[in-house]
Formats: structure tokens, C-alpha cells, sequence
């Protein structure tokens, strides 16, 4: 196993009439055994980076270590990295068995011993009864497992996989995770989980590095991202539906300081000493944050409220979303799924202070 730290790590791809930017001064350490989520949009550099991290891709700058070691100039093999893929690329004509034993024939390992280790490995995968098949039959969630088992036999210092489930239907999906889960638990390997997903992202890493524009743009556990996010760009990637953002201003009267939204009636009442932080930022213009499920219907009454009109109310099994209207505002709240809350009724939403997020209206970022 390994801890793999990045420090201040470029990828340039420079062609004679053009030239990409695809990973910017990229710090990050995943500990030894810990599993790491790179989440992004498309094109922000997340592939780039795991190719640079196995030894696929040359680094432009910067400089990766695998625990002590500086691995920048050693090659894949050297590096003992494992990099599974979303498509499966097993051997036909083999049975699983042989599919998994594969890389240790490679290595030169006896029969009985590949055996052994490829029994070991189906075990964990819950492929163990389906040794003999080949992947012709197998179907997706199967053929994906074998894939795995065949990059995790190796046992490899880090695992590394790169939008393994971007095709695999929403069942098995579910089902995916928690293997992949119960994978980390037992070899406790170093994995590093590259998803556009951030579902997929908070249900298995214990921190998620999420990345935009080719830059991290904050590194944190689900906790972190969920409660502060760092920027606007993170509290409407993480969370779904995604956080509500209003456009207000501070003003303060008799009653304290608090934010009016623009273009509507809604105030929003935040911590005095939070009030007091954002002052000195001496912004005129900020961006407030509340996420749909900090507003609540049927809310404890001596909390502040927003009071808007329900435009939509959206059935969604147990939940319901109301797209709620005030002025030209809009916004969300995730209420129970009995809540009769009708197109055009005027209802209040409560929430507490401490779950308004405040960010610059300049630069985007958070004022704690
Ligand atoms: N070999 C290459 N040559 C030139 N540009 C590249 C190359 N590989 C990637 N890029 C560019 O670098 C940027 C980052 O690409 P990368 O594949 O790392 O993103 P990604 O986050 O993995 O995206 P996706 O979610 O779509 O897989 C993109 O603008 C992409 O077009
Ligand atoms: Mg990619």
C-alpha cells in the first residue's frame, strides 16, 4: 500500500497549434488506505491527473511521490499501480478463472498458487461460482467484477478506477458501490475513484477532491462538502437538488443585520457573528446559499421563514420538491411527500441561520 501525494503537478498537452491547460497546480494526498473520490465535470482534467498518478501519462511539472519514493520518472509497472476501466476488455476464450489468474501467469506464478489467489479474489467479488463460465455469459455487474478481481489480484499499492459505472443501470449501480465499499474495507488498499457522479462519490470515499477547469477546488470528506463548501461551484456540484443561490444584500436595522434578496420581498436572517464576518468583507454584493432540504414546510416556528407562492410540486415518491416563487426569485424546498402544498397557496419555509452559506458575489468563495 501507499500514500500518494501530488505537489504542484501540470499536464500540458501542447500539439503545434494548440495548447491545453488540463491540470493546474494540483496539490492533493490520499493516504495509505484511504479511498479518494476526483470529482468533476467533463473535461476538467480528473483522467489526466489518474494518468499521470499510473505512469501513462508524462507529467508536465510537479512532482508525484508514492509514499517517499518520487515515482515521476518510474513506469507503471514499477509504480505496482492497478487501473480498471469502465469497459471490462476480458478474454473471451478463457473461463473466469483464467481471466482473474491472468496477470500472475504473467508474473510467472505456479498453477495451484494462481489457483489459490484467484479463488481468494472471487471470494471478496462474490464471483465464486461462476469460475468456470466464460464472459460471454456473465452479465454487466459480473463482467465489471471480473474486471476488477483481475486488476485488484495483482495486488497492486494503489487501485485506481476511472468511471467504472457510467453504463451500468441504476440497480446494479447501487449494488456496485456497496462491492466496491466492502472492496475497500477488506484489502484497505489505497483507491482512488475518479466520477463525474457525485452520488457515487459520497457514498464511497472518505474524501472527495472535487475539481473544475482543471484545478482542485476543494478536498474535503461528504461532511465538509455538504456543509461548507468552499465556493458557489461546489455547493451546486454537491447535493441534489442542487443548493438554491440568491443574489442579495446586507442591511441592517433595529432588529440586526440581515440579507435582502434582490428583486423579491424575502430577507434572510443569518447568525449575528456571521453577519458581522461578512461586514468586513465590505461587499455590496453576495451570493446567499440554502439548500433545498434546510427548508422546511412545516418548520419550527420560532425559526426565520421565507415566504413564497408554490409554482411546482413536484411528486417524487417519498419526497416532494416545490419550486417556490417570490418576485422574480425562484427556489426549491424538499418536503415529505404527504404535504399538500398547492400550485399558486403562499406558504412559509423555515430554516435555521446556521445552514445560510454566504459567498462573495466577487470571487465566489465562501465568507465563514
Ligand atoms: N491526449 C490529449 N491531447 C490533448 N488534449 C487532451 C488530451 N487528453 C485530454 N485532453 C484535454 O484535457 C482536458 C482534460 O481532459 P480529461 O480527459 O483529463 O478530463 P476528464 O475530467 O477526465 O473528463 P471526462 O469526465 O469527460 O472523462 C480536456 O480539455 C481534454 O480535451
Ligand atoms: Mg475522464
Amino acid at each position: 500500500m501507499a500514500r500518494v501525494s501530488l505537489k504542484d503537478v501540470n499536464k500540458i498537452y501542447r500539439s503545434r497549434h494548440d495548447e491545453v491547460h488540463a491540470v493546474n497546480d494540483l496539490n492533493l494526498t490520499v493516504n495509505d488506505g484511504e479511498f479518494v473520490a476526483l470529482l468533476g465535470p467533463s473535461g476538467c482534467g480528473k483522467t489526466s491527473t489518474l494518468r499521470m498518478i499510473v505512469g501513462l501519462e508524462e507529467i508536465s511539472s510537479g512532482q508525484i511521490h508514492f509514499d517517499d519514493v518520487l515515482v515521476n520518472d518510474l513506469d507503471s509497472q514499477a509504480r505496482n499501480v492497478a487501473m480498471a476501466f469502465e469497459t471490462y476488455a476480458l478474454y473471451p476464450n478463457f473461463t473466469i478463472e483464467e481471466n482473474l489468474a491472468f496477470p500472475l501467469e504473467v508474473r510467472g506464478l505456479s498453477a495451484p498458487e494462481r489457483k489459490k489467489k484467484a479463488r481468494e479474489i472471487a471470494e471478496i467479488l462474490r464471483i465464486d461460482d461462476i469460475l468456470d463460465q466464460r464472459p460471454g455469459s456473465l452479465s454487466g455487474g459480473q463482467q465489471q467484477r471480473v474486471s476488477l478481481g483481475r486488476a485488484l489480484i495483482r495486488d497492486p499499492a494503489v487501485f485506481i478506477l476511472d468511471e467504472v459505472m457510467s453504463h451500468i443501470d441504476a440497480h446494479l449501480k447501487f449494488q456496485m458501490l456497496f462491492d466496491l465499499k466492502a472492496i475497500h474495507q477488506e484489502l484497505k488498499k489505497t483507491m482512488i475513484y475518479v466520477t463525474h457522479d457525485q452520488v457515487e462519490a459520497l457514498a464511497l470515499a472518505d474524501r472527495v477532491a472535487v475539481m473544475s477547469n482543471a484545478e482542485l477546488r476543494q478536498f474535503g470528506t461528504r461532511n465538509d462538502l455538504y456543509h461548507t463548501p468552499a465556493s458557489v461551484f461546489v455547493a451546486d456540484f454537491i447535493g441534489e437538488p442542487p443548493t438554491n443561490f440568491f443574489e442579495a444584500e446586507l442591511f441592517t436595522d433595529q432588529k440586526g443585520t440581515a440579507l435582502h434578496v434582490a428583486d423579491s420581498d424575502l430577507v434572510i436572517q443569518i447568525d449575528q457573528q456571521h453577519a458581522q464576518r461578512i461586514a468586513r468583507w465590505n461587499e455590496s454584493r453576495l451570493t446567499v446559499g440554502i439548500r433545498p432540504q434546510s427548508l422546511h414546510l412545516n418548520g419550527d416556528r420560532n425559526l426565520p421563514a421565507l415566504e413564497a407562492e408554490v409554482a411546482i410540486n413536484e411528486y417524487l415518491g417519498e419526497r416532494s420538491i416545490l419550486t417556490l416563487t417570490s418576485g422574480a426569485c425562484r427556489f426549491r424546498a424538499v418536503v415529505d411527500a404527504d404535504t399538500a402544498a398547492a400550485r399558486g397557496e403562499r406558504v412559509r419555509v423555515h430554516y435555521a441561520p446556521e445552514d445560510v452559506m454566504v459567498f462573495s458575489g466577487q470571487t465566489e468563495l465562501i465568507i465563514l
